[in-house]
């Protein structure tokens, strides 16, 4: 009452900006299509830097010893455990990358995403806040040079070579994200993040995001989620919902290490890596520690989790609610996590604030000092997710081996860090800095580096004529280039047009590309191909990886001439081939979506909670559209027909082949009666008002430009009697986008990333 004026009339403030209730309280389920607007320029203060070129300025040695004097460099609030801020590290940077899921490649570190909800506040964040905010003078002294992103990654490595451990290579060139990540599908559970606790223990029912039985081989996690419960990154320490069971703990760890693209010695490496540093802290009540940072008090500034015990910190501290090292050297790297995993027998025991752990039983076991008070001896510590791996016959296979073989555990390590912390930068083209390894690794994807003379223009009109006298028509043309570019996915910067995959298994045999079509398609412009490299006399060549893109920019032109507006669209030669060793196969398969609205695709094999226009919306947001370039991208190659089946859903024209607006006035008109064809919903007939006659049919994926209010007024646009050339214009430039997404080779595109 005594805050001054109230700038409202009258004296009761109830709202302002942003106050709930909003739009997703009152509709939940509609369709979000703002979320393709996401963490735009408007929100970067950086958005006029070329990151890559500022990071390679930076004095790289200098950085690195920087941040090794910090670690040693213990602070008053918040002192170091052993006189090393290390583990810490290593835990904040395993976290950063360890959202990853390879299903819809979301996660991960690249966007230094721990910085904001939810994932900032999630249980199994706790005190990486603290770890952020170490390195404060770190980021400070570096400023634009340095994102958080690379900050968090290169912290962990710099603390893993501190304790002896020899990492394999680090790249930078990850560029921060300036605000929170409100798309990605986190999973079922609800979670207020301001309980304090938000415990896993507590709030998790396993049946949401889990089907079948935790005592099954057959236990399925909802996809695309890689975490077994919300706010944690993986798996429940103490198994799953608490039950301290080692063998429920192996699935789980299986499954969830599964989805972030590890394999079983992967994980095992990972684990028993990460595992010979530092310790677990669980001193308080966690009913006592206050509410994590996005909802802590305003003189928090920031930091969450604050802890009224003591000190607060140092022998006070409480992040997870287990207590302990597993090794007697928690800062140094060596084998003592294995040799006391396999030297000593284990039993439950409880933590000081009641969490379920293990402890040797052997008495006379080796103990481990404790991190803070001198002199003070403790219990080596275990939790479940550990003896899992003891447990677990395949799990034990490899520690047996790591046990036996030290340099031969370090290297698996080393890889697996490696790999953990840069999977989701996508193409080695968007690595810098001088700690970038020479040798490529499976999971980059490799394409080899060009290695012969571009075409020029006048190459390219000639292969465009070649192309269009070849008898393929334009929707094969542009289905080919289409099939070649939009597998880019934005989220983890994998495929693309680049490389040609689209030649090789398992892309060449995806339903949703027409195998036996493509294969007509591919094998006409091959011959091309192989025409115009014969004809060189130099080191002139054009790989099938442009060729296909070339194709279907010449497809696009003929339809847009045909359809009356004469337009040239951009082609940016430079992509090359790769082959059919260098394709992870299985790994490939995850790029395959189960809904493409752009080809009225749709996977009936998977069943979904939600429609399939959410998952084209997904879809869309994976290929960085905005809502105009969405919209004019699925109206435009609607009426080229490149449906996958050949079908003519949502083909409302009687001209297809043409790059006309039609779509849009179909869609925008009141001439139809939309019908569902069965109570699914999922097929539509357009039937004439007056006649009742079915005109066309459609799929959910074409009706909701007409159907959802933002769509529609876009749809607007394009259907007015001014669109139509508005509408080539701005598919031209949305298709090169695609055409362009995965060219990190080029710079612009490389610096819109
Ligand atoms: C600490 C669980 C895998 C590195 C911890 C803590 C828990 C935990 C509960 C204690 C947090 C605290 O109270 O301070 C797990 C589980 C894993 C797993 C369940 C998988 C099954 C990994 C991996 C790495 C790693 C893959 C790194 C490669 C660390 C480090 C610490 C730690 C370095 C010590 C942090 C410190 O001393 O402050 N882990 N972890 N963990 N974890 Fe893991």
């Amino acid at each position: 009452a005594t805050m001054g004026a109230c700038p409202f009339r009258g004296t009761r403030v109830g709202g302002a900006i942003g106050s709930e209730p909003q739009l997703d309280h009152w509709w939940p389920n509609r369709l979000k299509v703002e979320l393709l607007h996401q963490d735009p320029v408007q929100a970067n203060p950086l958005s006029d830097l070329d990151y890559c070129q500022a990071f390679a300025e930076i004095n790289y040695d200098e950085l690195k010893s920087d941040i090794r004097e910090l670690l040693h460099d213990s602070v008053d609030w918040w002192p170091c455990d052993y006189g090393n801020y290390g583990p810490q590290m290593i835990r904040m940077a395993w976290h950063s990358a360890g959202t990853y899921r390879i299903a819809d490649g979301r996660g991960g570190a690249g966007g230094g995403m721990q910085r904001f909800a939810p994932i900032n506040s999630w249980w199994d964040n706790g005190n990486t806040d603290k770890s952020r905010r170490l390195l404060w003078p770190i980021k400070r002294k570096y400023g634009a040079k340095l994102s958080w992103a690379d900050l968090m990654i290169l912290a962990g490595n710099v603390a893993l070579e501190d304790m002896g451990f020899q990492t394999f290579g680090f790249a930078g060139g990850r560029i921060d994200q300036w605000e929170a990540d409100s798309a990605t599908y986190w999973g079922p559970e609800g979670w207020t993040g301001d309980e304090h606790v938000g415990h896993p223990n507590e709030m998790v029912t396993l049946d949401e995001r889990w089907e079948g039985d935790p005592k099954q081989e057959h236990w399925d996690l909802e996809n695309p989620v890689a975490a077994t419960h919300q706010a944690l990154i993986y798996v429940n320490p103490e198994g799953p919902g608490g039950n301290g069971d080692p063998m429920d703990s192996a699935r789980e760890i299986r499954e969830s290490f599964a989805r972030m693209a590890m394999n079983d010695e992967e994980t095992v490496a990972l684990i028993a890596g990460g595992h010979a540093f530092g310790k677990s802290h669980g001193m308080v009540d966690p009913e006592k520690i206050g509410p994590a940072p996005e909802a802590a008090s305003m003189q928090e500034m920031g930091l969450g989790w604050h802890n009224p015990v003591g000190t607060g910190n140092a022998e006070y501290t409480m992040t997870n609610g287990i207590e302990g090292s597993w090794t007697s050297h928690p800062t140094r790297w060596d084998n003592e996590y294995l040799q006391n995993l396999f030297t000593y027998e284990w039993k439950k025991t409880k933590s000081p604030t009641g969490a379920l752990q293990w402890t040797p039983v052997d008495a006379d076991a080796r103990k481990t000092p404790d991190a803070h008070i001198e002199g003070k001896e403790n219990a080596l510590m275990m939790m479940t997710s550990d003896i899992a791996l003891k447990e677990d016959p395949i799990y034990r296979k490899i520690c047996e081996r790591f046990l036996e073989d030290f340099d031969y555990f370090a290297d698996a390590f080393s890889r697996a860090w490696y790999k953990l912390t840069h999977r989701d930068m996508g193409p080695i083209e968007r690595y810098v800095g001088p700690e970038v390894p020479d040798q490529l690794l499976p999971w980059q994807d490799p394409v080899p580096p060009l290695d012969h003379e571009l075409v020029n223009d006048s190459d390219i009109d000639g292969l465009k004529q070649k192309i269009l006298s070849s008898g393929l028509t334009v929707s094969q043309l542009v289905a080919a280039a289409w099939a070649s570019a939009s597998t880019y996915r934005d989220s983890d910067k994998r495929g693309g047009a680049n490389g040609a995959r689209v030649r090789l298994e398992p892309q060449r045999s995806w339903d949703m590309n027409n195998p036996a079509e493509l294969q007509n398609t591919l094998s006409t412009l091959e011959a091309i191909q192989g025409a115009f490299n014969d004809a060189q006399s130099g080191d002139k060549r054009i790989s099938m990886a442009d060729l296909i893109v070339l194709a279907g920019c010449a497809g696009v032109e003929k339809a847009a001439r045909d359809s009356g507006v004469d337009v040239n669209v951009p082609f940016v030669a430079g992509r090359r081939d790769t082959t059919q060793e260098l394709t992870d196969e299985p790994s490939f398969e995850w790029l395959q979506p189960v809904v493409d609205g752009f080809r009225n695709y749709r996977n009936d094999e998977v069943t979904y909670k939600i429609p399939p226009e959410h998952l084209f919306l997904d879809k869309a947001h994976l290929l960085k559209l905005t809502a105009p370039q969405w919209t004019a991208l699925a109206g435009g190659l609607k009426v080229l027909a490149i449906n996958y089946d050949g079908s003519h859903h949502g083909v409302f024209t009687g001209r297809p082949g043409q790059l006309t607006n039609d779509f849009f006035c179909v869609v925008t008109s009141m001439d139809f009666q939309w019908q569902p064809q069965s109570d699914d919903e999922l097929l539509f007939n357009i039937n004439d008002r007056q006649t009742g006659e079915t005109k066309y049919t459609a799929t959910r994926c074409d009706l909701v430009f007409g159907a959802n209010a933002q769509l529609r007024q876009i749809a607007e646009v394009y259907a007015a009697d001014d669109g139509h050339a508005r509408l080539v214009n701005d598919f031209v430039k949305a298709w090169h986008k695609v055409m362009m997404l995965d060219r990190f080779d080029v710079p612009q595109e490389r610096a819109d990333a």
